[in-house]
Formats: C-alpha cells, sequence, structure tokens
C-alpha cells in the first residue's frame, strides 16, 4: 500500500533562504557548461587563514575526536569572552556562551523559545530570511520592521517602540544587515535602548555577525554595551564571515543568566555539542594574527567602491553605498521588472546569480541583492554583461514600440 505520511501542520510554515536556491541553480548552469558569475550567495570567496586550518589539524592529530561539553570548550569559551571585551569593551563571563553549530543556531534556538501561537516577533524587513521562516514555525506572528532605503536601510526607534503591543516577547535585529548593508546608527540603538526600559517584558536577539565587517573607520555597535538591557540581550555571533569559516559551521550566542540553561538543554537536544577540531580552529581564530581578516574587509572595501559605482551607471538601478557587510541592495524598479524577474532573467540570461529583495520579505520588491565576495574581475564582468543586457533589452523595447 502507497504511504500516507500525515506531516505536523508547522511544517508547512517554514520558509526556506532562497540564495541556495539560486547556488543551485547556477550550478546546474555551470555543469552545462554555462559561464556564470555567482554574487548571490553570501560568503566570503577567501579561504580560512592557515594558521585556523593547522590548528583544526592539530586537534585532530592530538586526539580530540570525542564530544565536547555541550556549551563548548572553556578555553574556546574564555577566547570569546576576551573578544568581546577587546571589540566592544564589555564583559561576559564565559558561562554564558554558547558555542553552536553556525550563526544560525543561535537565531533558532531564541525564536523557538519565545514563540508560539499569540505571541508577536518584530523582525527587519528586508532581512535574513531564516528570521520570518521560522517565526511562523514557532506559531508566533510575524511582525516587519521597515528598513527605510532612505535612511541607509536603518529603522527608525520610534517607529520599532510604536509595534511593541503586549503580546512582543521578542525583537530581531541586524547590523550590519543581510541583505541590504545597512548600518544601524547608535543615535537609532541609543533611542531604542531607552524606549525599551518601558518594555521589560520584551526580549532581543541581536545579530552582529558582520559586526567585524565595517566600512570608512565606521565602529561597530553592540547592543552588549547597553547596561539596562543586558539581562534580555542575547548576542548572535560567529566565525562564518569573519574569518571566512561558512563551512566549519561555528557560531556562538551570548545569552542572559536566566536564558542560558533553557539554550543549553535545546542544545542538547538537538546536536550534543559543535565538533571538537572546529572549536579549536575557533581558538586559533580569536586568539591568532588578524592580519588576514584585515586584509579581507580590505578587499570587500575595494569591491564595494567598483559596484557601488557600476551599479549606479546602470540604467534603471539607483544604488546606496552600505556602511558594512558584502552586500548592496540597489532599487531596480526603473528597471520596470520586478525583483524575482530580474534575478531569474539576469541568472539565465546573463549568467550573473544575484537575489531577488523578495527572498527578504516582501518590503524588499524592487530590489537585487548582490553579494560582493567575489573578485574586482568578476565583478567587472558581471557588471558589463548586466549593463550590455539591460542595453538590449532598451533596443528591443524601443523596436516594439517603433514597429
Ligand atoms: C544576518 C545573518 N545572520 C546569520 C547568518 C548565519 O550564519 P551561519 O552561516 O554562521 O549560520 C547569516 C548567514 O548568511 C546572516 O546573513
Amino acid at each position: 500500500m502507497k504511504s500516507s505520511l500525515a506531516l505536523a501542520g508547522r511544517m508547512a510554515r517554514l520558509g526556506t533562504e532562497s540564495a541556495f536556491e539560486v547556488l543551485a541553480r547556477a550550478k546546474a548552469l555551470e555543469a552545462q557548461g554555462r559561464s556564470i558569475i555567482n554574487l548571490g550567495i553570501g560568503q566570503p570567496d577567501f579561504q580560512t587563514p592557515p594558521h585556523i586550518v593547522e590548528a583544526a589539524k592539530k586537534a585532530l592529530a592530538d586526539g580530540h575526536h570525542g564530544y565536547t561539553p555541550a556549551n563548548g570548550i572553556l578555553p574556546l569559551r574564555e577566547a570569546v569572552a576576551a573578544d568581546l571585551r577587546r571589540r566592544h569593551g564589555v564583559e561576559v563571563s564565559p558561562g554564558s556562551v554558547l558555542v553552536v553549530p553556525g550563526g544560525k543556531v543561535t537565531m533558532f534556538f531564541a525564536i523557538m523559545m519565545f514563540g508560539e501561537e499569540g505571541a508577536e516577533i518584530l523582525y527587519p524587513n528586508p532581512g535574513f530570511p531564516i528570521y520570518e521562516s521560522v517565526i511562523r514555525f514557532s506559531g508566533a506572528a510575524p511582525v516587519p520592521i521597515d528598513l527605510h532605503e532612505d535612511k541607509g536601510f536603518s529603522f527608525s526607534a520610534e517607529e520599532v517602540l510604536a509595534k511593541i503591543t503586549p503580546r512582543t516577547r521578542l525583537i530581531i535585529l541586524n547590523s550590519p544587515a543581510n541583505p541590504t548593508g545597512g548600518v544601524v546608527p547608535k543615535i537609532e540603538f541609543d533611542k531604542l535602548a531607552a524606549g525599551l526600559e518601558r518594555h521589560p517584558q520584551v526580549a532581543i536577539l541581536s545579530d552582529e555577525i558582520y559586526g567585524e565587517i565595517l566600512y570608512d573607520g565606521a565602529r561597530h555597535v553592540s547592543l552588549l554595551s547597553y547596561p539596562g538591557l543586558r539581562d534580555r540581550v542575547i548576542l548572535l555571533d560567529g566565525w562564518s564571515k569573519t574569518y571566512a569559516m561558512t563551512g566549519w559551521r561555528l557560531g556562538y550566542g551570548v545569552w542572559p543568566e536566566a536564558l542560558f540553561p533553557h539554550a543549553e538543554r535545546l542544545a542538547i537536544n538537538c546536536h550534543s555539542c559543535v565538533n571538537a577540531a572546529a572549536q579549536f580552529a575557533g581558538i586559533a581564530a580569536l586568539t591568532g594574527r588578524r592580519n588576514e581578516v584585515e586584509r579581507m574587509v580590505e578587499a570587500f572595501a575595494e569591491r564595494r567602491r567598483i559596484i557601488v559605482a557600476a551599479l549606479n551607471k546602470l540604467p534603471g538601478f539607483r544604488c546606496a553605498t552600505p556602511g558594512g557587510a558584502f552586500y548592496v541592495f540597489p532599487n531596480v524598479t526603473g528597471t520596470g521588472l520586478s525583483a524575482k524577474e530580474l534575478e531569474t532573467r539576469l541568472l539565465e540570461e546573463t549568467g550573473v546569480a544575484t537575489v531577488a529583495g523578495t527572498s527578504f520579505g516582501a518590503f524588499g520588491e524592487g530590489y537585487l541583492r548582490f553579494s560582493y565576495a567575489a573578485s574586482n574581475a568578476a565583478i567587472v564582468e558581471a557588471m558589463t554583461r548586466i549593463g550590455d543586457w539591460l542595453a538590449r533589452q532598451g533596443t528591443k523595447r524601443r523596436a516594439s514600440v517603433i514597429s
């Protein structure tokens, strides 16, 4: 007899991250012999620095093959605490650090901890698609915080505070941001932190995974640096972006004391611990030389300059200069095409992979995300292909008007 499996209702509410679908389509086209430039996926095109790789090899050679404590090995959590002191001037106990397999896990745990039917969770829109996906999965109602192009894709603290209701349990913030590259100015965080004092029931998940990829000498503002919020801020950070370690699956959360045991129980129920060798690599990353990280950020800054200038020359495109991360989010309404149509046609007809703004929420319509974690030459070639394609569309349009 044919099986008839009954999935839990919540499975129908789980979304996805379209960048992975674009990646699969780009790989399929490449396998057919097409030349593809991938500006779709959000990962550094650099290799993990060699001293970090060596530390993992040594850990394996030294016999670190077993489970570690669920929260991570102590020297790694101490290194995280020292790194947070160095970067943000904050004191964090190694006991509040939960090492997890990638930045996403802290997100999943925080949302599942607070989300249920009847609860509301605020999240940035356009924003990392997994926020909205997991909020819906949890049963909570997603309440978008709209980000404004004319504010450098920041939010207004007043607007965020106005969305808080007695049902609000969690606010998700992300600066520097995916997909816009936007950086929230300190003044907005100050206003938000002051306003949140009136809402002690609301927790904050601060996704700071791009906190070290900032330009023009800007300094990162961590939500951990607001003493009044310390007992309800969950910090999400990790190694993926800063150290070009997306495939290692290594991240961490800093949890308020009251929430930590719940997060740790989720970890024990879910993955037990992070693979041991990756944890040793994580120590080397945080305590070793930083010149490779600096070099990567300098390379991203140069690519940002190139891509923003080139995008602003394309007819129908308008691109603000982002303050951080390695994404640009040009407004493409002038092309007359929807974001999804443009994404599909650019991939199929020019071989340039991008991601439609709508993959990051409804407020992403009219925008396209380019990841500029690619070589200068690849960026220039992609811009040339798109420029030629747009010129051909213009010619076709003119021809059809005449005929
Ligand atoms: C804003 C944001 N948060 C978290 C993550 C997840 O990072 P990880 O690959 O470490 O799970 C990403 C990855 O793209 C991201 O863009």
